[in-house]
Protein backbone atom coordinates (compact mmCIF):
# COMPACT_ATOMS: atom_id res chain seq x y z
CA UNK A 1 0.00 0.00 0.00
CA UNK A 2 0.94 3.34 -0.99
CA UNK A 3 1.76 6.68 1.86
CA UNK A 4 -1.02 8.98 1.27
CA UNK A 5 1.08 12.20 0.26
CA UNK A 6 -0.91 14.15 2.04
CA UNK A 7 -0.05 12.52 5.17
CA UNK A 8 3.45 11.91 4.15
CA UNK A 9 3.90 15.79 4.09
CA UNK A 10 1.93 16.18 7.57
CA UNK A 11 4.27 13.60 9.19
CA UNK A 12 7.28 15.41 7.52
CA UNK A 13 5.80 19.17 8.87
CA UNK A 14 5.25 17.63 12.58
CA UNK A 15 9.27 16.98 13.12
CA UNK A 16 10.57 20.08 11.90
CA UNK A 17 10.81 23.52 13.31
CA UNK A 18 8.79 26.57 11.53
CA UNK A 19 12.05 27.80 10.91
CA UNK A 20 13.11 24.15 8.81
CA UNK A 21 9.50 24.66 7.30
CA UNK A 22 10.39 27.83 6.21
CA UNK A 23 13.88 26.85 4.67
CA UNK A 24 13.14 23.45 2.82
CA UNK A 25 10.12 24.72 1.37
CA UNK A 26 7.91 22.52 2.53
CA UNK A 27 4.88 24.31 1.85
CA UNK A 28 5.71 25.37 -1.83
CA UNK A 29 4.24 23.18 -4.35
CA UNK A 30 6.68 21.41 -6.90
CA UNK A 31 8.53 23.52 -9.74
CA UNK A 32 8.80 26.89 -7.43
CA UNK A 33 11.44 28.42 -7.36
CA UNK A 34 13.29 27.11 -4.70
CA UNK A 35 16.04 24.33 -4.64
CA UNK A 36 14.31 22.00 -3.41
CA UNK A 37 10.90 22.71 -4.81
CA UNK A 38 12.04 23.13 -7.78
CA UNK A 39 12.64 19.44 -8.73
CA UNK A 40 9.58 18.33 -6.95
CA UNK A 41 7.64 18.18 -4.06
CA UNK A 42 10.09 19.47 -1.11
CA UNK A 43 8.53 16.93 1.83
CA UNK A 44 10.22 13.70 -0.15
CA UNK A 45 13.36 15.49 -1.06
CA UNK A 46 15.03 12.84 1.23
CA UNK A 47 13.39 9.81 0.12
CA UNK A 48 13.13 10.72 -4.09
CA UNK A 49 17.14 10.85 -3.65
CA UNK A 50 17.11 7.63 -1.31
CA UNK A 51 14.98 5.81 -3.22
CA UNK A 52 16.89 6.52 -6.47
CA UNK A 53 19.95 5.92 -4.67
CA UNK A 54 18.38 2.30 -3.54
CA UNK A 55 17.67 2.08 -7.38
CA UNK A 56 20.83 2.21 -8.76
CA UNK A 57 22.44 -0.16 -5.70
CA UNK A 58 20.04 -2.61 -6.79
CA UNK A 59 20.85 -2.20 -10.43
CA UNK A 60 24.61 -3.00 -9.44
CA UNK A 61 26.52 0.30 -8.67
CA UNK A 62 29.60 0.12 -7.56
CA UNK A 63 31.86 2.86 -6.16
CA UNK A 64 34.04 2.24 -8.91
CA UNK A 65 31.42 3.02 -11.91
CA UNK A 66 31.58 6.06 -13.81
CA UNK A 67 27.96 7.67 -13.39
CA UNK A 68 26.02 10.57 -15.42
CA UNK A 69 23.28 11.83 -13.94
CA UNK A 70 21.23 13.92 -16.31
CA UNK A 71 19.06 17.05 -15.02
CA UNK A 72 21.13 16.59 -11.75
CA UNK A 73 18.69 19.70 -10.19
CA UNK A 74 20.11 20.55 -6.79
CA UNK A 75 22.26 17.39 -6.14
CA UNK A 76 18.73 15.67 -4.38
CA UNK A 77 21.04 12.41 -5.78
CA UNK A 78 23.89 13.86 -6.63
CA UNK A 79 24.76 14.35 -2.72
CA UNK A 80 24.39 10.70 -2.12
CA UNK A 81 26.14 9.36 -5.34
CA UNK A 82 28.98 11.41 -4.73
CA UNK A 83 29.71 10.56 -1.30
CA UNK A 84 29.37 6.48 -2.57
CA UNK A 85 31.30 7.12 -5.35
CA UNK A 86 35.17 6.97 -5.64
CA UNK A 87 37.04 10.82 -6.88
CA UNK A 88 36.17 11.57 -10.13
CA UNK A 89 33.35 9.19 -11.30
CA UNK A 90 30.21 11.39 -10.88
CA UNK A 91 29.45 13.91 -13.98
CA UNK A 92 26.20 16.10 -13.99
CA UNK A 93 24.30 18.00 -16.57
CA UNK A 94 21.84 20.74 -15.54
CA UNK A 95 20.97 23.61 -17.06
CA UNK A 96 19.43 25.90 -14.26
CA UNK A 97 22.40 26.97 -13.31
CA UNK A 98 21.31 29.22 -10.66
CA UNK A 99 19.32 26.31 -8.75
CA UNK A 100 22.01 23.88 -9.39
CA UNK A 101 24.50 26.39 -7.20
CA UNK A 102 21.49 26.82 -4.04
CA UNK A 103 21.59 23.38 -3.78
CA UNK A 104 25.32 23.14 -3.66
CA UNK A 105 25.17 25.36 -0.80
CA UNK A 106 22.42 24.15 1.31
CA UNK A 107 23.22 20.50 0.00
CA UNK A 108 27.12 20.65 0.59
CA UNK A 109 27.97 23.86 2.67
CA UNK A 110 30.06 25.70 0.87
CA UNK A 111 30.24 27.05 -2.83
CA UNK A 112 31.01 24.54 -5.51
CA UNK A 113 34.81 26.66 -5.30
CA UNK A 114 35.06 26.45 -1.44
CA UNK A 115 33.65 23.35 -0.48
CA UNK A 116 36.37 20.73 0.52
CA UNK A 117 33.71 17.77 -0.43
CA UNK A 118 34.05 18.36 -4.02
CA UNK A 119 37.97 18.66 -4.03
CA UNK A 120 37.68 15.38 -2.43
CA UNK A 121 35.06 13.90 -4.60
CA UNK A 122 36.14 15.89 -8.19
CA UNK A 123 32.81 15.37 -9.87
CA UNK A 124 32.49 17.26 -13.38
CA UNK A 125 29.31 19.19 -13.94
CA UNK A 126 28.15 21.16 -17.27
CA UNK A 127 25.31 23.48 -17.42
CA UNK A 128 23.41 22.94 -20.90
CA UNK A 129 20.07 21.80 -22.04
CA UNK A 130 20.99 20.21 -25.62
CA UNK A 131 21.86 16.71 -24.10
CA UNK A 132 25.20 17.41 -24.90
CA UNK A 133 27.23 14.39 -22.47
CA UNK A 134 30.80 15.41 -23.57
CA UNK A 135 32.34 16.18 -20.13
CA UNK A 136 32.30 12.56 -19.61
CA UNK A 137 34.86 12.14 -22.37
CA UNK A 138 34.00 8.84 -23.86
CA UNK A 139 31.59 6.50 -22.01
CA UNK A 140 30.05 5.51 -18.73
CA UNK A 141 29.06 2.56 -16.67
CA UNK A 142 26.16 4.02 -15.38
CA UNK A 143 23.30 6.59 -16.47
CA UNK A 144 20.02 8.40 -14.83
CA UNK A 145 17.77 10.53 -16.07
CA UNK A 146 15.37 11.11 -13.10
CA UNK A 147 12.22 12.88 -13.96
CA UNK A 148 13.38 14.38 -17.45
CA UNK A 149 11.31 12.38 -20.13
CA UNK A 150 8.38 13.53 -17.72
CA UNK A 151 8.59 16.42 -19.43
CA UNK A 152 10.57 16.05 -22.76
CA UNK A 153 8.58 16.38 -25.98
CA UNK A 154 8.74 13.68 -28.91
CA UNK A 155 11.93 15.55 -30.29
CA UNK A 156 13.24 16.12 -26.57
CA UNK A 157 12.70 12.61 -25.42
CA UNK A 158 14.41 11.01 -29.01
CA UNK A 159 17.56 13.69 -28.60
CA UNK A 160 17.85 12.33 -25.03
CA UNK A 161 17.59 8.78 -25.63
CA UNK A 162 20.51 9.41 -28.55
CA UNK A 163 22.76 11.26 -26.27
CA UNK A 164 22.30 8.43 -23.61
CA UNK A 165 22.81 5.56 -26.32
CA UNK A 166 26.10 7.92 -27.05
CA UNK A 167 27.86 7.64 -24.21
CA UNK A 168 26.99 3.68 -23.26
CA UNK A 169 29.34 0.55 -23.71
CA UNK A 170 28.38 -2.71 -24.03
CA UNK A 171 27.95 -3.24 -20.35
CA UNK A 172 26.69 -0.12 -19.41
CA UNK A 173 23.11 0.81 -17.80
CA UNK A 174 20.94 3.84 -18.10
CA UNK A 175 17.72 4.56 -16.17
CA UNK A 176 15.66 7.13 -17.56
CA UNK A 177 11.96 7.87 -16.24
CA UNK A 178 8.37 8.73 -17.51
CA UNK A 179 5.28 9.00 -16.76
CA UNK A 180 3.48 5.90 -18.03
CA UNK A 181 -0.02 6.07 -19.92
CA UNK A 182 -1.88 2.73 -21.60
CA UNK A 183 -3.82 4.57 -24.08
CA UNK A 184 -2.30 5.49 -27.32
CA UNK A 185 -4.21 8.96 -27.02
CA UNK A 186 -2.83 10.21 -23.90
CA UNK A 187 0.70 9.35 -25.46
CA UNK A 188 2.04 12.92 -25.82
CA UNK A 189 2.90 14.05 -29.44
CA UNK A 190 4.08 17.44 -29.04
CA UNK A 191 7.71 18.52 -28.91
CA UNK A 192 9.45 21.21 -26.62
CA UNK A 193 9.94 20.98 -22.53
CA UNK A 194 7.00 21.06 -20.56
CA UNK A 195 7.71 22.23 -16.77
CA UNK A 196 6.03 22.00 -14.08
CA UNK A 197 3.55 19.87 -16.01
CA UNK A 198 4.15 16.39 -16.53
CA UNK A 199 3.36 14.70 -20.17
CA UNK A 200 3.08 10.73 -20.54
CA UNK A 201 3.94 8.19 -22.69
CA UNK A 202 2.87 4.60 -23.81
CA UNK A 203 5.40 1.48 -22.69
CA UNK A 204 5.60 1.31 -27.10
CA UNK A 205 6.43 4.69 -27.20
CA UNK A 206 9.58 4.46 -25.35
CA UNK A 207 10.41 0.72 -26.19
CA UNK A 208 10.26 1.96 -29.91
CA UNK A 209 13.13 4.91 -29.76
CA UNK A 210 15.20 2.48 -27.48
CA UNK A 211 14.96 -0.14 -30.47
CA UNK A 212 15.65 2.25 -33.08
CA UNK A 213 19.08 3.27 -31.24
CA UNK A 214 19.89 -0.79 -30.62
CA UNK A 215 18.60 -0.33 -27.25
CA UNK A 216 17.18 -3.13 -25.22
CA UNK A 217 14.66 -1.43 -22.72
CA UNK A 218 13.32 -3.16 -19.73
CA UNK A 219 10.69 -2.60 -16.84
CA UNK A 220 10.24 -3.08 -13.41
CA UNK A 221 8.47 -2.11 -10.21
CA UNK A 222 9.35 1.51 -8.62
CA UNK A 223 7.12 3.12 -6.24
CA UNK A 224 8.22 6.64 -6.86
CA UNK A 225 5.11 8.89 -6.65
CA UNK A 226 4.73 12.70 -6.15
CA UNK A 227 1.97 14.94 -5.63
CA UNK A 228 1.78 18.33 -6.23
CA UNK A 229 -0.30 21.06 -4.51
CA UNK A 230 -2.60 21.38 -7.62
CA UNK A 231 -3.30 17.55 -6.72
CA UNK A 232 -1.79 16.10 -9.61
CA UNK A 233 -0.25 12.90 -8.87
CA UNK A 234 2.44 11.10 -11.22
CA UNK A 235 4.90 8.01 -10.64
CA UNK A 236 7.56 7.66 -12.42
CA UNK A 237 8.35 4.83 -14.24
CA UNK A 238 11.98 3.52 -14.52
CA UNK A 239 12.82 2.31 -18.02
CA UNK A 240 15.99 0.54 -17.81
CA UNK A 241 18.35 0.37 -20.84
CA UNK A 242 21.03 -1.85 -22.04
CA UNK A 243 23.39 -3.01 -24.78
CA UNK A 244 23.23 -6.74 -24.35
CA UNK A 245 20.49 -8.96 -23.23
CA UNK A 246 19.81 -8.91 -19.33
CA UNK A 247 22.29 -10.98 -17.19
CA UNK A 248 22.47 -10.03 -13.96
CA UNK A 249 26.12 -8.90 -13.24
CA UNK A 250 27.87 -10.24 -9.46
CA UNK A 251 26.54 -6.81 -7.73
CA UNK A 252 23.12 -6.74 -8.87
CA UNK A 253 23.02 -10.82 -7.65
CA UNK A 254 24.66 -9.62 -4.21
CA UNK A 255 22.30 -6.22 -3.63
CA UNK A 256 19.23 -7.80 -4.58
CA UNK A 257 17.37 -6.28 -7.36
CA UNK A 258 13.95 -8.98 -7.74
CA UNK A 259 15.41 -9.81 -11.04
CA UNK A 260 12.37 -12.13 -11.74
CA UNK A 261 10.45 -8.50 -12.01
CA UNK A 262 12.89 -6.96 -14.96
CA UNK A 263 10.71 -7.36 -17.93
CA UNK A 264 11.60 -6.70 -21.68
CA UNK A 265 9.34 -3.85 -23.40
CA UNK A 266 8.19 -5.04 -26.64
C1 LIG B 1 12.01 17.28 -12.03
S1 LIG B 1 13.63 17.91 -12.00
C2 LIG B 1 14.54 16.45 -11.54
C3 LIG B 1 15.91 16.75 -11.04
C4 LIG B 1 16.73 15.53 -10.61
N1 LIG B 1 16.80 14.54 -11.66
C5 LIG B 1 16.15 14.93 -9.35
O1 LIG B 1 15.50 13.89 -9.41
O2 LIG B 1 16.31 15.56 -8.30
C6 LIG B 1 14.04 18.10 -13.72
C7 LIG B 1 15.43 18.72 -13.91
O3 LIG B 1 15.77 18.67 -15.30
C8 LIG B 1 16.46 19.86 -15.61
N2 LIG B 1 16.44 20.03 -17.08
C9 LIG B 1 15.61 20.78 -17.85
N3 LIG B 1 15.92 20.67 -19.16
C10 LIG B 1 16.97 19.82 -19.21
C11 LIG B 1 17.80 19.34 -20.28
N4 LIG B 1 17.56 19.67 -21.56
N5 LIG B 1 18.83 18.52 -19.99
C12 LIG B 1 19.07 18.17 -18.70
N6 LIG B 1 18.33 18.60 -17.64
C13 LIG B 1 17.31 19.42 -17.90
C14 LIG B 1 15.71 20.91 -14.81
O4 LIG B 1 16.45 22.12 -14.69
C15 LIG B 1 15.51 20.17 -13.50
O5 LIG B 1 16.60 20.34 -12.64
Amino acid sequence: MRANPQQLREEFRSHLTSEEIGSLGVDLGAGSNHYRAYVGPPFNYDINGALQFQFMLDLGLREYHRFLEIGCGSLRLGRLLMMYLLPSRYYGVEPNEEMFHEGVRNNLGASLEDSDFIRLKKPTFSYNDAFDFSLVEGTVDFVIAQSIASHTGVEETKKLMTSVSSVMHENSIAMITYIRCVAESKSNKENGWFYPECISYTDSHMSKEAKALGLIAYKTSWPLLNKRTDGLITTQTPLILTRKPWKATLAQQFSGLNIDAIEQLV
